[in-house]
């Protein structure tokens, strides 16, 4: 049932075309507008919604960091991504006008369940974003986005995070369709930027080998840092999760901005530092940006990990090691981004003799508070 494949993680990831092009399926109608057949809200009610809180845990979490940047650019709504587990006890300010998004994997977490118990009480409208169908989280929710990644057997979520984002983005674009922010002929063309992604991530998948071939030389580090920027500081802080979940190694993932801020203190001589790079075609000057901190901290001793689009010739230069991704819009950027994080992951904590799909202390899906 492996496919072939070592490990359930190892097929889940090379799973991950089919997840996000089978999350695109079927949502346009024969005008090509989007058409969300689960999303059983009144159209008025979500017309008039004025702020997002998307409600998660852990990798779903991060999916909806990366949905906060996608919603308010296309949408213009102010979108707040909260821990469910914060958000429930925090006294939230949730009212009729709230949009509640849920996003869990196996739709049963309760940290999340309980959230969303929360926010209907409060008189908020919930959609869930979930992957299991017949889950506790769906049924308690006012409507459902389902993502078609398919079973995801390995504790630690690979195309289930791919499925996530790309949901959240058919929901950014559906409301933008609906509230009048951006034409039909925008939003035509940011899904067919969406539909092309599959074949993409196909291409980074392959690139594999290489991402493996470092993390197997990489098996003794302690400690790796990851940085990125806009929607490539969700990415970060989801490879740094994917190494200590998967190769008990203590990772950080930081916005790069922050990083004379303090983290740069962390670095010194050998340190190895995955960095995110923004698409050098991508608008105010974030491409340079990064590129600067990677020259920072390469002078102070860091081993660079850089992922970025191919035909950046700028990061070649900084660079210790450079694992290219296919050129893609800046938003949808992550689906790429994230894999030779997940990649390397799972191969360094093979390379240390660790179950990939079992790592210790972890459940699949917490159903206690
Ligand atoms: C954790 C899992 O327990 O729960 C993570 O180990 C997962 O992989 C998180 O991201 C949230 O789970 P779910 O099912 O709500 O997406």
């Amino acid at each position: 049932e492996k496919g072939g494949f070592d490990s359930f993680m190892d097929k889940e990831i090379h799973d991950q075309p089919h997840a996000v092009a089978d999350t695109l399926l079927g949502r346009t109608d024969a005008a090509g507008r989007l058409v969300l057949d689960d999303l059983r809200i009144d159209e008025s009610v979500l017309r008039a919604v004025n702020k997002i809180i998307v409600v998660a845990c852990g990798t779903a979490a991060y999916s909806g960091h990366v949905a906060k940047y996608a919603i308010e650019h296309w949408c213009r709504i102010p979108v707040e991504v909260e821990l469910a587990h914060e958000f429930r006890y925090r006294d939230p300010i949730v009212d009729e006008r709230t949009l509640v998004v849920a996003v869990t994997q196996s739709g049963e977490t309760m940290d999340t369940l309980m959230a969303v118990r929360h926010a209907r009480e409060q008189g908020a409208k919930v959609v869930s974003i979930v992957n299991t169908h017949g889950s506790t989280i769906p049924r308690e929710s006012d409507a459902v986005l389902y993502t078609h990644a398919g079973p995801e057997i390995a504790v630690a979520s690979t195309k289930a995070f791919l499925a996530q984002i790309t949901a959240a983005y058919l929901l950014g674009l559906y409301l933008a369709q609906l509230r009048g922010n951006k034409f039909p002929d925008e939003i035509a063309a940011l899904l067919d930027d969406l539909r092309d992604m599959p074949r993409k991530i196909q291409t980074v998948i392959e690139r594999g080998e290489y991402v493996r071939a470092t993390a197997r030389s990489m098996s003794s580090s302690d400690k790796v840092l990851f940085l990125g920027r806009h929607v490539g500081f969700p990415v970060a802080l989801e490879g740094a999760l994917k190494l200590k979940e998967l190769a008990y190694i203590h990772a950080e993932g930081f916005a790069a901005g922050e990083l004379k801020h303090g983290p740069i203190a962390l670095i010194d001589e050998g340190q190895p530092v995955f960095v995110v790079v923004p698409s050098p075609r991508g608008r105010d000057s974030l491409h340079s940006k990064v590129v600067s901190n990677i020259q920072e901290i390469r002078a102070r001793g860091a081993r660079t990990l850089v992922i970025a689009e191919d035909g950046d010739d700028e990061v070649r230069d900084y660079a210790d090691e450079v694992f290219w991704i296919p050129k893609a819009p800046t938003l949808l950027q992550p689906l790429l981004a994230v894999v030779p994080l997940q990649i390397f992951a799972m191969a360094l904590a093979t390379a240390k003799g660790l179950d990939v799909d079992q790592p210790r202390n972890l459940a699949k899906s917490v159903t206690v508070e």
